[in-house]
């Protein structure tokens, strides 16, 4: 019998998660039947959407096993903010796993999958039709394109799920034109960093912003971000009077809260914003509220989206292929903060909550 390693959840956060929330437990696999594949994790995905996912697990579920928690995923449906985690279900808590044994033509042993089977070490799974089904939308495992000498774990980061989150919600709704002024919050962070490297492949001038000194020289001097400011210790509306006078064309939200709205108070007539993430209100979903910016967006004739990354699957290809090429072109620059040990994702994920991650926080198994 094959026995997996599983993080599961001992107790909901007050807060901030701490280690002492998680526990880790072992099962027994089922044998492998027909169109199944056994995987063993390579790396895991932190993410920060799994915070709000986790409001809504029982105690006692893989952190986060979407596609063994099926009817977790239901209740999760049903609830508040069902929509959100519904569409982000479809590619969060990814891990890369080598296919150690398989019944399924087309996932070979020895190749590598991104699946969605949250912090378990070994899994048994269908590998499905190859796209997410409603009412779950969660991706079944994907075949890890050949890399070269590029790292495995890219798969997770600029050549996965966060590289894809900045790709098509930049190129596609937000469709910046060379010259312009782009305006990223979360600057130095797996989707962010990405954002603000295509903005600057397309001719525009990126302002970047970050939690730390060392970020910004990181934007400034390596990724060639045009400003880059630490919003902890700099006021967010001065720093964008200084660095984009005319105001802001394209405003990439990673985060929400007071840093977004004071973005949206500097923004240039007939500018885009996308959000795609709310990192500084993810302690707390009941107490956001909508920006107080009516005018603003009157005035300025503004347009805002929220946008789930999920909605490009069937041009997933698209931008992963892009990206690669650009990676190996050298015009992208990615870094990972990798910590080693399945038994270390939980202060993996911590970190990365708490901001110590550069680029994309993984786990090394
Ligand atoms: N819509 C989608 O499909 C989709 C897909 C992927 C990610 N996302 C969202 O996109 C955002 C970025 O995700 P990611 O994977 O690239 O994470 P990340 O940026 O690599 O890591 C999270 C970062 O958030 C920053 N942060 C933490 N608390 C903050 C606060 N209160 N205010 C401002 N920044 C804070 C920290 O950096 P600092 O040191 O700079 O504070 C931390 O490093 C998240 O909100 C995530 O949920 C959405």
């Amino acid at each position: 019998m094959v026995k997996a390693r599983k993080i599961v959840l001992v107790r909901h956060f007050e807060g901030q998660p701490r280690t002492e929330d998680f526990r880790i437990e072992e099962e027994d696999l089922p044998p492998v039947k027909d169109g199944q594949i056994l995987a063993e994790a390579v790396y895991f995905s932190v993410d920060p959407f799994q915070k709000v996912h986790t409001a809504m697990q029982k105690v006692g579920d893989t952190f986060y096993g979407a596609q063994e928690d099926r009817s977790t995923l239901l209740l999760v449906q049903l609830s508040c903010v069902s929509a959100a985690v519904r569409w982000c279900n479809a590619e969060a808590y990814a891990q890369v796993a080598r296919i150690v044994e398989s019944r399924a033509p087309g996932f070979p042993v020895g190749r590598h999958v991104v699946a969605y089977w949250g912090w378990r070490d070994r899994t048994v799974a269908d590998v499905g039709s190859g796209r997410p089904q409603p009412p779950l939308y969660v991706s079944p495992p994907r075949l890890v394109p050949h890399l070269g000498d590029l790292p495995l774990s890219l798969s997770l980061g600029v050549l996965g799920m966060p590289g894809n989150s900045a790709y098509f919600p930049l190129l596609d709704i937000c469709k910046p034109k060379p010259g312009e002024v782009v305006a990223v919050t979360g600057a130095a962070g797996a989707v962010g960093s990405v954002v603000g490297q295509i903005a600057r492949i397309k001719g525009c001038t990126v302002i970047g912003f970050a939690g730390s000194d060392a970020k910004v020289k990181w934007l400034k001097e390596d990724l060639g971000f045009h400003h880059a400011f630490n919003y902890k210790k700099t006021d967010v509306s001065t720093a964008l009077k200084q660095a984009a006078p005319d105001g802001v064309d394209v405003y990439f939200d990673n985060v929400g809260g007071d840093i977004s709205t004071a973005v949206m108070s500097n923004m240039r007539y007939r500018g885009r914003i996308v959000v795609i993430g709310a990192i500084s209100q993810y302690n707390d979903l009941e107490q956001q509220k909508l920006v107080n910016l009516p005018f603003t967006f009157l005035a300025q004739q503004l347009r805002l989206e929220g946008c789930a990354v999920a909605r490009y699957h069937d041009r997933w290809e698209e931008g992963i292929s892009q990206l690669t090429k650009w990676v190996r072109e050298g015009k992208i620059k990615y870094r990972e903060t990798v910590t080693k040990g399945f038994e270390n994702t939980p202060r993996a994920f911590i970190g990365m909550l708490r901001g110590e991650n550069f680029g994309k926080a993984v786990v090394k198994l």
